[in-house]
């Protein structure tokens, strides 16, 4: 495995080492191996959209259930439309959002080539225009999409720096990206035009709001919920995901025996002085920093060993409503 620090070589001023980075990732794509690249919401493992074999191994590295849809990474419009039909409201946030942290549900076109394993046999393929350069430089260099979920085992938490990925995932990739911490921090926001319905499949790093102000319209549920197990509509939304190993308790307002506290804005809960390790996602109160550290704030109670992670209340407004929806699937039953 190879491991290149971009942001080191950005700030020594070698363009040619970083293209060299780039040709070494978009070869080992294209030769069917796995490459761990950043985007601004969180690591993604990648492999060649279009070959199916290596998009297998994606799904043997995580222990992924097959039924569970990837989404495809495109670095600019033109490739997009060539593996996805896009109606008029999906292309308003196209153009609204992309390049970010916004994943689009659309109709997969018939000639495209991407492989049924990524869409795990939907007639729909999920489109995302990421918005860190190297990774729109590689998919540039690859030539077509890469399927990219996010670099972690199956049901855990979310890779938000490259180290996370060596830990968990090193031993499969052939080459690492790496570009410091992800600056969102939770992964895109997933939305799908249902017949002329919008609907919200994953809260993410576009908050509601801002989708809603472009479409005109508010954002619905999925059909039949967000947590059906067996055949979910986006599949991701399993009930239990993002899990530590320690229990997660929310809307904790005390710190009872054994448990970690992770804390949002000033107020310190009772009893803060017998917990095991403490953190806090935004002294401040603010959401956005707060997502930010949200999964690097995880793992790193979860090592202390507490049995518990106690989690104060956080507003479900803005970015909130992707912070609540990952701690509410990481406290669920498993
Ligand atoms: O921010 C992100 O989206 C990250 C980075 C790496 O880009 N990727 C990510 O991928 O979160 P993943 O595989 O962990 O989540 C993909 C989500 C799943 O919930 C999956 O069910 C849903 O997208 N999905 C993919 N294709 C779909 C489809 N055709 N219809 C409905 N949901 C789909
Ligand atoms: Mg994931």
């Amino acid at each position: 495995m190879k491991s290149f620090d971009l942001r080191a070589l950005a700030n020594e001023g070698r363009q040619k080492a970083i293209e060299g980075a780039i040709v070494a990732a978009s070869g080992a794509l294209r030769r069917g191996e796995l490459v761990a690249i950043p985007t601004e919401t969180v690591y993604g493992l990648a492999a060649d959209a279009t070959n199916a074999a290596a998009v297998a191994g994606i799904y043997a590295a995580k222990g992924r259930p097959s039924f569970n849809p990837l989404i495809a990474h495109v670095s600019n419009r033109a490739m997009a439309d060539a593996h996805g039909i896009f109606d008029e409201m999906s292309a308003k946030l196209a153009d609204a959002f992309w390049p970010g942290p916004l994943t689009l549900v659309v109709p997969k076109r018939p000639t495209s080539d991407v492989a049924d394993l990524v869409t795990a046999g939907l007639d729909t393929l999920a489109l995302r225009m990421p918005k860190t350069q190297a990774t729109l430089d590689l998919i540039r260099a690859v030539g077509r999409p890469i399927a990219a979920p996010s670099a972690n085992k199956s049901g855990g938490i979310s890779p938000t720096s490259a180290a996370d990925v060596i830990a968990e995932l090193g031993d499969t990739v052939s080459v690492i990206l790496d570009n410091g911490p992800s600056t969102v921090g939770v992964e895109s926001t997933i939305v799908m035009i249902d017949g002329d319905v919008p609907r919200l499949l994953r809260p993410g790093g576009v908050p509601r709001g801002q989708i809603e102000a472009v479409i005109g319209r508010p954002l619905l549920a999925p059909e039949g919920g967000d947590t059906n197990d067996k055949a979910p509509l986006a599949p991701g939304m399993l009930t239990s995901h993002y899990a530590p190993n320690a229990l997660v308790r929310l809307d904790a307002t005390e710190i009872r025996p054994g448990e970690a506290w992770l804390g949002f804005g000033p107020t310190a809960p009772a009893g803060i002085e017998q917990a095991i390790a403490a953190a806090n996602l935004s002294p401040s109160g603010n959401l956005i920093e707060a997502a930010a550290n949200l999964f690097r704030l995880l793992r790193m109670l979860d090592r202390t060993g507490a049995t518990t992670i106690a989690v104060a209340p956080i507003p479900g407004d803005d970015m909130g409503e992707a912070i609540r929806d990952r701690l509410i699937r990481a406290a669920a039953p498993r």
